[in-house]
């Protein structure tokens, strides 16, 4: 297995293009089910995720066909996807499959929409919390679905196919709202969602239904009017820029020091998180290429933040302002609202000399002067690179254990940092 390790206490400078959105490009992928038209998709990140459920909708009989690599200075990012789901020959997701990639289970409400039935695998992924699907065979039920669980299964018939429907979401669920959002645009009349989502990428994926002809209402907000057609067209769609890599990025400058442009990214995806970044005492700006991070001495201000569904701080930027506190000048609180298990971190942030102490969802970062680098093992995507900022902040050298984690949701992490001027290296064990 792979590690990456760091030589911290490099500042970072220059340049860092944002790749495409993971959590979009998965919805979108799968919004090729759809359609037995081409659905093309732009600025697709290479990424182990996108890899794995490709091979999942592969197995439902799309087809795929990849070019167009838009070549950078000297970076090759953001590849050029064509999707055709002609006659989709398999409506079971597997076992082995799903319970990779959580995000996989989102195929259920296309496959019920087109094929009036599906087999789909109950989910796995990161190891965060219990990460239930109620709300989405809930939402799925109330379009006409008829539901079974079977054998670690969602068995699911729509025998005359899926109808409009009044849902209203008692929590907010960013994959209730993709799957729902999904099966809505092909079933017959209106669908009214509330409490959705407003996750960009949510509307990202609204947007490119609309090109396939699904007329949609309140895009960006909470509540999404859809009216579902018989049929849906191809279309040609860019992915969105990635907020979380993006968030990452300037909490790596927040956390080294230096300056950095991360080109491309929209700082509209991230107006709280880059908020709570300038109370840290970091600069950022949006310039005409994207936006620039820079803090050159002074010390980090502690903080206090919740997690909490877009447009508040993203439970998946919670790790990484984590890592930044812990040389903060000060005792900063971080509380996750989201996912009752997202603290994995914590135990490896403190073998590098971190203070912080749990209790329930809080966690109290006590700032500390220095941090040490030591072998640290990766837990879950946003844990693992968390543990990659804080290795970039200690003195010596931090080995990253089980990096298959980073690549499930990182491109290039690497090279992107490693350009900027950090110490940084992927050791493969052959
Ligand atoms: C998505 C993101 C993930 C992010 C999360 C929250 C993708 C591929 N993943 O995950 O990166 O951390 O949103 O922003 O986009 N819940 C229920 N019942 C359900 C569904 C969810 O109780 O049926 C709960 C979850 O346990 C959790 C909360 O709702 O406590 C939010 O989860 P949700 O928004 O659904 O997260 P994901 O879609 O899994």
């Amino acid at each position: 297995m792979d590690r990456i390790q760091i030589t911290g206490g490099k500042p970072l400078n220059g340049t860092i293009p944002i790749s495409g959105a993971k959590n979009a490009a998965l919805p979108l992928l799968i919004a090729s089910l759809l359609t037995a038209d081409r659905l093309t998709l732009k600025n697709v990140p290479n990424l182990a995720d996108v890899n794995l459920l490709v091979r999942i909708l592969r197995n439902h009989g799309v087809d795929l066909a990849v070019d167009g690599k838009r070549t950078g200075t000297t970076m090759h990012l953001g590849e050029t996807f064509h999707l055709t789901a002609r006659d989709i020959v398999d409506t079971t997701a597997p076992y082995e499959m799903v319970s990779r990639m959580r995000a996989s289970f989102w195929v259920l409400g296309p496959l019920i929409a087109r094929m009036r039935q599906a087999k789909v695998s109950l989910p796995g992924g990161c190891a965060i919390g219990t990460r239930p699907v109620d709300l989405h065979l809930s939402g799925l039920k109330a379009l006409g679905a008829e539901i079974d669980i079977e054998a670690g299964y969602v068995v699911a018939k729509a025998p005359k196919g899926l109808h409009g429907a009044h849902i209203d979401f008692p929590k907010v669920s960013v994959g209730a709202t993709h799957n729902v959002l999904l099966a809505a645009a092909l079933a017959k009349g209106e669908t009214l969602i509330e409490n959705a989502a407003r996750e960009p990428e949510i509307g990202d994926v609204a947007e490119c239904l609309v090109k396939m002809g699904v007329k949609i209402e309140g895009i960006g907000t909470s509540t999404l009017r859809i009216q579902g057609r018989d049929r849906l067209e191809g279309a040609v769609h860019t992915v969105l820029p990635d907020r979380i890599e993006t968030g990452t990025f300037a909490m790596a400058v927040a956390a080294t020091g230096g300056d950095v442009v991360l080109e491309g990214a929209k700082s509209a995806h991230l107006t709280n998180a880059l908020a709570v970044l300038t109370q840290t005492g970091t600069s950022v700006e949006e310039t005409a290429h994207g936006i620039r991070v820079h803090r050159n001495g002074g010390a980090i201000q502690p903080i206090s933040v919740e997690t909490e569904p877009f447009p508040g701080f993203p439970t998946d930027l919670q790790a990484q302002l984590m890592a930044l506190l812990t040389r903060a000048g000060g005792t900063s609180v971080i509380r996750e609202t989201i996912f009752e298990n997202r603290f994995m971190h914590v135990q490896e942030l403190a073998r590098l000399g971190a203070d912080i102490h749990l209790h329930g969802d809080t966690a109290t970062v006590t700032g500390v002067k220095v941090l040490t680098g030591a072998p640290v093992m990766a837990t879950d995507l946003r844990a693992s690179v968390s543990l990659v900022i804080a290795g970039l902040m200690a003195e010596g050298t931090t080995t990253i254990n089980r990096v298959y984690h980073l690549d499930r949701g990182f491109e290039q992490l690497e090279q992107k940092l490693s350009r900027c001027g950090a110490d940084i290296e992927r050791i493969s064990s052959g």
